[in-house]
């Protein structure tokens, strides 16, 4: 084995790296201006680390990575060389590439996600858990030997802007370098995160392997990878540990893994959150300004809201993020929030010039692509990137696809294709996306896809309704027959399979979270839905870029409430607060009286069915279930009688 160098250091040997070699300090170096780190979690030394791992696993060598757009063009090579990458149409698509993963590697495994707290009540009752002590010694095994005949990178990594007071760093040690340059996109990788680390700072360490070790003499694949898999959490100990896929959330550690798992469990010791949101700032007219943080689950067009063009005259929306938003109160009593990633890990299918024209723009250079269809003149192409198929494509498995084999049902880009890219490229970006103190957020917006029930927009009417709204978060299944509540999906805070600790401690925080914010600086809660349908099953509300019509309430709710408007912009109903008549601008909009009322309708039975769901549903966290919560649901059923 042998080490290239860090590149501020010489080449060190395994033995040279003993712990006592380098400067351990305390985590209380941390320059933090809004919440302290956690005292209880070990600092440990990186080297050391390093050099374990290393052991562990036998790499034939170690690559200390410093995010240099050199290093990053390296690997690129290295992986059209070996088959990995495809480069494409220069002039098409500049600087873009595509992978083609293993086709029993293409998604998120939430069965092989693990949150191994202390105690099996701290995993909760939504995640899979299992004994610490039990995952270390069945890990010890699956990763010894693991990257044999492979290279170990040592990646050095910042969630949010490096050194910031929301920001956090961690290490992810890979044998992918696929993953490797996928960090570069997706997080701020710099040998500046070691200085922090050597300073002290608290540190998250993440071991990934792709779980393919090659004998003398093995022929390599283009996508390695395991059958069995593994993504393991310590929330305690800070700690993740990735086995078997190179895919996504799976493999891209600073991601699912760090940002919302281990990162939503920091949040809860030090009194800050990490969601699963996007983020956007608004502009009126007026040059007011709001920035929006919201939640949705998956395939709910997260990220078409948070490059949403509006289709409201004077209104403008910039992007700050897409997928993860980290808030934490500010000395000044608001909300801060940042975009803790640095690109866009998005799903490709669905992405067009009509749903979302600036990612379309975002996607025209420097683009990794994974699993989308290739076209004969090396671009590529994917399910709803124009209304027609090309005659011709190489599907994401490499095989012929032709026009009649999608209509046959196979689909020529993988459903869970991606595009990997900076977001400083999106024409969208704000430009105080990487301000290191964050924005203040004024309105937090829960969102589902309902066909029923659940209004176009309510508004919370406090804190803990708030709260109740997010906890609440659902979709139907199946379509549900008229008047009935379908089977629910249910995804609270859309923190289901990202949630690092137990769901209902989740709740408590938030409640505690609130309320300790300046009540009148605290953020304004609201639920929307864009999916609700009528009698016949089709769709009521246009969405996409008429969605700028529900933001646009939303923000005169918030100057209304602090007084910058004084006209009545809503009236009570039993799930909260609904636009007022004519309060919700649908001018030039092609939706008739009937159709908004059936936007807005609040069927009583149906929504009393739905709460005796509800309350099931919280049965099932126990004594963990916070009190005020229960509250909010009883209070519904009062109002909903
Ligand atoms: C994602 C997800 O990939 O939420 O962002 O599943
Ligand atoms: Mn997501």
């Amino acid at each position: 084995m042998h080490f290239t160098a860090n590149p501020r250091r010489t080449r060190l040997a395994v033995a040279e790296l003993a712990p006592d070699t380098l400067g351990r300090t305390d985590a209380a170096g941390f320059p933090d201006t809004f919440g302290a780190p956690s005292a209880a979690v070990p600092v440990r030394d990186p080297f050391a680390w390093v050099a374990e791992i290393a052991e562990l696993t036998q790499p034939d060598e170690v690559v200390w990575c410093d995010g240099s757009a050199e290093e990053k063009q390296r690997l690129i090579d290295q992986m059209v060389a070996a088959g990995t990458l495809l480069k494409l149409n220069e002039e098409k698509r500049p600087g873009s590439y595509l992978a083609r993963s293993d086709p029993s590697d293409v998604a998120r495994v939430e069965s092989r996600t693990f949150i191994c707290s202390e105690r099996e009540v701290d995993a909760g009752p939504t995640n899979n858990w299992c004994a610490p002590a039990e995952m270390r010694s069945e890990l010890d095994e699956v990763f010894a030997g693991s990257m044999k005949g492979r290279t170990m990178y040592v990646v050095p990594f910042s969630m949010g802007p490096v050194g910031g007071p929301l920001s956090q760093v961690g290490i992810e040690i890979t044998d992918s370098p696929y993953v490797v340059v996928s960090m570069h996109v997706m997080t701020r990788v710099s040998s500046e995160v070691l200085d922090l680390i050597e300073g002290g700072q608290q540190w998250v360490p993440a071991v990934h392997s792709v779980g393919a070790p090659l004998a003398d003499g093995d022929q390599d694949v283009a996508w390695p990878c395991n059958e069995t898999k593994y993504i393991v959490h310590y929330p305690e100990a800070r700690e993740i540990w990735s086995y078997g896929s190179g895919y996504g959330g799976n493999a891209l550690l600073g991601k699912k893994c760090f940002a919302l798992r281990i990162a939503s469990a920091m949040a809860r010791d030090e009194g800050w959150l990490a969601e699963h949101m996007l983020l956007i700032r608004i502009t009126s007219p007026e040059q007011r300004q709001y920035h929006l943080a919201a939640a949705f689950p998956s395939a709910c067009g997260k990220t078409n809201l948070a490059m949403l063009q509006p289709t409201v005259p004077g209104w403008t929306v910039e992007t700050i993020g897409d997928d993860i938003v980290w808030m934490r109160p500010g000395p000044d009593g608001t909300l801060r929030a940042i975009n803790p990633e640095a690109g866009f890990f998005g799903v490709a299918p669905g992405t067009g010039v009509e749903t979302n024209p600036t990612a379309i723009e975002t996607l025209t250079h420097d683009v990794i692509f994974t699993n989308v269809a290739l076209t004969d003149d090396g671009d590529v192409w994917w399910e709803g990137l124009t209304p027609e198929p090309p005659e011709h494509l190489v599907d994401w498995r490499g095989d012929d696809w032709t026009p009649t084999d999608g209509e046959a049902g196979r689909p020529a880009a993988h459903p869970n294709s991606r595009f990997t890219v900076a977001a400083a490229q999106c024409p969208s970006i704000a430009d105080v996306w990487e301000d290191p103190a964050g924005v203040p957020v004024d309105a937090i917006v829960f969102g589902g896809r309902r066909a029923t029930n659940v209004p176009l927009v309510a508004q919370a009417t406090s804190w803990e309704h708030g709260v109740f709204m997010g906890a609440t978060i659902s979709s139907e299944r199946t379509a549900a027959a008229e008047g009935a509540v379908g089977e629910l999906r249910r995804d609270p805070f859309a923190m289901l399979p990202f949630c690092g600790y137990n769901m209902a401690d989740h709740w408590s925080h938030w409640l505690e979270v609130g309320a300790g914010l300046d009540s009148e600086k605290r953020p304004k809660i609201f639920q929307v839905n864009w999916f609700r349908k009528d009698a016949d099953g089709k769709f009521i509300w246009p969405g996409f870029g008429e969605n700028s019509r529900v933001v646009k309430w939303i923000a005169e709710q918030i100057d209304r409430s602090r007084g910058v408007r004084t006209d009545a912009g809503a009236v009570p109903s039993a799930v909260g607060l609904l636009p007022a008549p004519g309060a919700l601008d649908v001018d030039g909009l092609d939706v008739s009286d009937s159709d908004l009322e059936a936007l807005f309708d609040v069927p009583a039975e149906a929504w009393l069915a739905e709460a005796e769901l509800t309350s099931e549903f919280f049965d099932t966290f126990g004594d963990r279930m916070p009190a005020a919560l229960r509250d909010q649901l009883a209070r519904l059923g009062d109002r909903l009688r």
